[in-house]
């Protein structure tokens, strides 16, 4: 959600800031806009590709700033895109997060005489470092002095044209990455623009300013006193985060689900014993053994995860389970006690309601625990123990891979749990022995994927579908729907198959398709009845099964059939052909599956 990225050294400033806005692109593209001290600003609306079109060569300088928006405050136009200056034009700032005290502050400005050209937050945090300015003549004391008025959140950066080599960053609830290069310094959103140049970096913390030169880095607090924040080094390899031979990072990313699984279950599995080894764990593993309940918490897709687990740790481990989305449970008044272990399902690790929710869980004396895919992400430090995926970055905004990696973990996790808990060690073995058997079986369909591209064109023109499912695959249909939503912007809905009586089934006629999603599990029976429901009033029925006989065959329009594996690990293989569908679909209309419109990969405001 808005990207930031900036840049100090010894090389030309312009093309690194414009590679690094390309490698944030899935942050935002509502508009794009950079500022080089030695040379100016420039501003569009839209992506990257506008903001190239409008700059005139050449824009010298070896310093500046670069943003790209995912509007919050203001509709998407030039004058509400980033930079935003301060009165004199000589301080620039780019901004991701919400300045919430913006009304007063800009009425304390407005009186001093200040005028505002856009209906930003970030223009009026600009505005005030420039009030400070005139008083202290110092840009690192006026930063200082601003941040500490303000109250919100932010991932921020400031540039000065009198001192073109530093930049000003500052995080408060919004992620910032600091890059250190040889003589070179980076600020970004997240790792992955920065990865291209140098893979040490620091995180800054909430309430953490950091000043940059291109030799020198020092970070303080808003007390202005100077700390410590250690260098980690980034594991993550330049290459995942391009899209290599693919056209679209969401396909190229589908296509690593066989790869994301092994590396989500490297070393984390004793198949012979039936156990997981979850080195994460390995320090609160006596006090999980000790908790009665279990909440898990996540956002879109990370939720469904979530849905997903509760079957699995509820039938393996007998541990009652809620799962709530981020934005409900931080809202609401949970029950949470020193019995409770409150998990966050997340693939960035910055989602501000999985965070909060986070947060709220630990004030309650909760134990937390974090499924996250993102090293050093917010909620990987905050939360007291996890699991990390290893699924690699993921570009696409529509999540895919870290979706199949979070059911992995948490498959992985249900065992770790079962087994502390009374779960035989048949049984332990049996589910190790599956999820070993995953990632060929996720090839076998990825092998099949011009199958799934022919239904898709098939069905392109429709402009509403349902997704149903059962049991473990009820999350399913959701996150099929959902991926559907995103990418296409078609009605989709989601429904447990027991519930179509109760009210989806009335919209169904011959042009309002259904994706149904009939494993030969425990309910295949039930699900075979709401099929025959469907086709009795003309709905067309695309199956999704592992069961492969005549009768199936004969009740569906059109069928996909995937490798047969145990009930609860089902849901790995039923959503690839589900994320394909999405993709293959909207390709078909014409659509540009990694930028979904109204969309950012990563939500962090509220
Ligand atoms: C956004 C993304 C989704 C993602 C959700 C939760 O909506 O577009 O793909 O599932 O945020 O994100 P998280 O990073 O917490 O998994």
């Amino acid at each position: 959600m808005c990207g930031i990225f900036a840049y100090t050294g010894k090389q030309q400033a312009l093309p690194i800031l414009l590679d690094g806005l390309t490698c944030l692109e899935y942050r935002g593209y509502d508009s794009a806009g950079i500022y080089i001290p030695e040379s100016g600003v420039v501003k569009s609306v839209g992506a990257v590709d506008n903001l190239k079109k409008k700059i005139v060569l050449p824009m010298p300088g070896n310093s500046g700033i670069a943003h790209l928006r995912w509007a919050t405050h203001g509709e998407p136009t030039e004058e509400n895109a980033h930079p935003h200056s301060d009165s004199s034009e000589t301080i620039w700032i780019v901004h991701n997060g919400i300045i919430e005290n913006y009304k007063e502050l800009k009425e304390m400005l407005l009186t001093k005489g200040c005028t505002f050209y856009s209906s930003t937050d970030t223009e009026v945090l600009a505005k005030l470092i420039g009030y400070y300015m005139e008083e202290k003549k110092d840009f690192e004391k006026s930063v200082l002095a601003a941040l500490n008025d303000t109250k919100g959140t932010y991932g921020m950066v400031a540039s000065y044209k009198n001192e073109p080599n530093k930049i000003i960053a500052a995080r408060q609830g919004a992620p910032v990455v600091i890059g250190l290069g040889n003589g070179e310094n980076f600020v970004a959103s997240d790792v992955s623009p920065i990865l291209r140049h140098t893979k040490d970096v620091i995180y800054l913390l909430d309430g953490d300013v950091a000043v940059l030169t291109p030799n020198n880095h020092t970070i303080y607090n808003l007390q202005n006193i100077s700390i410590d924040r250690k260098t980690e080094i980034i594991e993550w390899d330049i290459e995942e985060a391009k899209k290599g031979e693919y056209a679209h990072f969401m396909l190229k990313e589908i296509m690593e689900g066989a790869e994301v699984v092994e590396n989500t279950i490297r070393g984390r599995l004793i198949v012979d014993e039936g156990i997981a080894k979850l080195g994460g764990l390995d320090a609160v593993a006596e006090q999980i053994r000790t908790k009665k309940r279990i909440i898990i918490v996540g956002c879109g897709t990370a939720y469904y995860a979530g849905l997903v687990a509760e079957y699995m740790i509820e039938e393996f481990v007998g541990m009652p389970v809620e799962v709530e989305v981020g934005s409900e449970f931080r809202y609401r008044k949970p029950i949470i006690d020193q019995d409770t272990i409150v998990l966050a399902v997340t693939q960035s690790g910055e989602t501000a309601d999985t965070l909060e929710a986070i947060r709220e869980g630990k004030r309650k004396g909760a134990l937390t625990l974090g499924i996250v895919n993102t090293v050093g992400s917010t909620i990987s430090r905050e939360t007291d123990a996890g699991i990390y995926n290893h699924a690699g970055p993921e570009i696409g905004v529509a999540s895919t891979k870290a979706f199949i990696s979070q059911l992995t973990a948490l498959a992985l996790l249900t065992l770790f749990l079962g087994r502390q808990r009374g779960m035989s060690s048949s049984t332990g073995k049996m589910i190790a022995e599956e999820i070993k058997k995953l990632p060929q079986k996720i090839k076998e369909i990825l092998d099949k994927k011009e199958e799934i591209q022919k239904i898709a064109k098939k069905y392109a023109n429709s402009r509403d579908f349902l997704f149903m499912g059962r049991k473990y695959n009820y999350a399913i249909a959701f996150e099929g729907a959902l991926k559907l939503k995103e990418c296409s912007y078609i009605h989709a809905e989601g429904y447990g198959a027991g519930e179509m009586k109760h009210g989806p089934l009335a919209m169904i006629d011959e042009n309002f398709p259904t994706f149904a999603i009939v494993p030969n599990d425990s309910v295949y029976e039930k699900n075979i009845s709401n099929i025959q429901e469907i086709r009795a009033r003309k709905g067309k029925v695309i199956v999704l099964t592992n069961e492969d006989n005549e009768e199936i065959r004969d009740m569906s329009d059109d069928i996909f059939i995937v490798p047969k594996t145990v009930e609860m690990l089902s849901p790995i293989l039923n959503i690839i052909p589900l994320q394909l569908f999405a993709y293959y679909f909207a390709i078909e209309r014409g659509l540009n599956v990694d930028r979904p419109r109204n969309l950012a990969k990563s939500v962090t405001v509220e």
